[in-house]
């Protein structure tokens, strides 16, 4: 005899403890909570205390801090709970290989290419926040998830919008997509303006509230970059089917052209809440608490053009996919490390886009990538160029 009710769905969160994580669990309980779901894995890193209390709370059966050095604090708050505990990149991808019907892959950067890879190839439907895994390995993820069978579902607003206006049926039709760009705090900064910004100004985005380096990123543009070469890989479009629109209150999150010239668009409040939902009911809708959009008070939505040379990220982006092969991880990883300096103080808002330009045209010889370990090397050969940029104070 069967009780009619269907089994939980298993999922975990890579990244429990960011924006996204957070965001992602408060998802799971206005959707259900226990009686729904059942989580298999939260990550975090550094933020211990929460990941524990995240863990008891949803009734995990395991908690990984990425850091070795958190392992035993992690172990001691969760003693007694019955919840396992794992750490470091073999934590990671023992989260990975724990069963689980749709992974939340919320890592930030880098360090979220292989537990979501090998997540992908488990078979998981994976919801992809975490951009480099497309830009730094594009067709070969792409490819992971084909061999898995999963679905990928992507999150990042810009392309859930996109995701969810693209009719399937009419693919062929698709004349391009328009990446929507808050424009960020600087949209109206001279160029003088921006020379001297800091962490505290770049950090604080207009519209949406998010973790540090993707808000650092949506100041200089560089995360609308890396959704430009995201969006190349998620909906195979050539470079030139790809533009980026301004448009300051983050209301339509992005748009499809179609050769009949219709477009359309997906608007909503500026809350990842309603990306992160669609992506764990695809293809329902869920019913979620997200502020409903008043037009009478919002009254207009504005556009303009964005200025490629006070936001060179744009161009750099373009370049990347041009020249193909490991430019995307190659243009990631210079960020990256360019990034952190900028956060530590050792390098200017602007300079983040005079080292990537000069180590992609220094590494702009790399033969395509055959498997990932040619995507990891990419990325250490481009982190290594721009440390060594940065010390011969080249540039900045
Ligand atoms: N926030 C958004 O609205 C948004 C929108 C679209 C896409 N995304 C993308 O989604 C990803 C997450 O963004 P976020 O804003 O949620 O970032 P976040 O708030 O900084 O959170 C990042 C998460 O990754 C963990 N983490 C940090 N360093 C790690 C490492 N070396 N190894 C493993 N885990 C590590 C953090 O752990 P601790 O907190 O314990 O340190 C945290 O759980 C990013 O790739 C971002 O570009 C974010």
């Amino acid at each position: 005899m069967t009780t009619g009710k269907t089994a939980p769905r298993r999922l975990s969160i890579f990244g429990s403890t960011g924006s996204i994580g957070r965001n992602t669990l408060n998802v799971v309980e206005h959707l259900g909570g226990r009686d729904n779901f059942e989580i298999s894995v939260l990550t975090g890193n550094g933020n211990v205390e929460l990941l524990a209390r995240q863990a008891k709370a949803s009734g995990a059966r395991l908690a990984v801090t990425a850091s070795d050095r958190h392992y035993e604090s992690l172990k001691s708050a969760l003693s007694g709970s019955g919840i396992a505990v794992a750490s470091g990149k073999s934590g990671l991808m023992e989260a990975a290989d724990r069963e689980a019907d749709w992974v939340m892959a919320a890592i930030v950067g880098t360090a979220g290419l292989a537990p979501t890879l090998a997540a992908a190839r488990r078979g998981a439907d994976i919801a992809l926040a975490n951009k480099e895994c497309l830009v730094s390995a594009g067709d070969l993820f792409l490819k992971s998830i084909r061999e898995g069978g999963g679905k990928l579902l992507p999150v990042d607003s810009e392309h859930n919008a996109i995701f969810q206006v693209l009719e399937e049926s009419q693919r062929h039709a698709v004349e391009r997509v328009i990446l929507t760009a808050s424009g960020g705090p600087f949209r109206t900064a001279s160029l003088k303006e921006m020379a001297d910004v800091t962490v505290e100004t770049a950090r604080a985005h207009p519209n949406w509230s998010m973790g540090l380096k993707i808000s650092i990123d949506s100041a200089s543009m560089f995360n609308k970059a890396l959704e430009m070469i995201e969006a190349r890989h998620l909906f195979g479009l050539a470079p030139e089917q790809i533009e980026v629109i301004l448009h300051p209150q983050s209301i339509i999150h992005s748009m499809v052209g179609y050769t009949d010239g219709s477009v359309l668009a997906q608007l909503g409040a500026p809350d990842m809440r309603t990306a992160i939902g669609y992506a764990l009911s695809f293809p329902r809708r869920p019913n979620l608490p997200i502020e409903r959009l008043d037009f009478a008070r919002l009254a207009r939505l504005d556009f303009e053009a964005p200025d490629e040379v006070r936001f060179p990220a744009l161009r750099l982006a373009r370049l990347a996919m041009t020249r193909g092969g490991v430019q995307g991880a190659v243009l990631n990883g210079a960020k990256e490390v360019a990034l952190q300096a900028f956060i530590e103080g050792r390098l200017s808002f602007l300079a983040m886009a005079d080292i990537t330009e000069r180590v992609m045209d220094d590494l702009a010889h790399l033969p395509p990538a055959a498997g990932m370990d040619d995507v990891f090397s990419a990325d250490s050969q481009a982190r290594q160029r721009a440390s060594e940029l940065m010390k011969l104070d080249l540039v900045g």
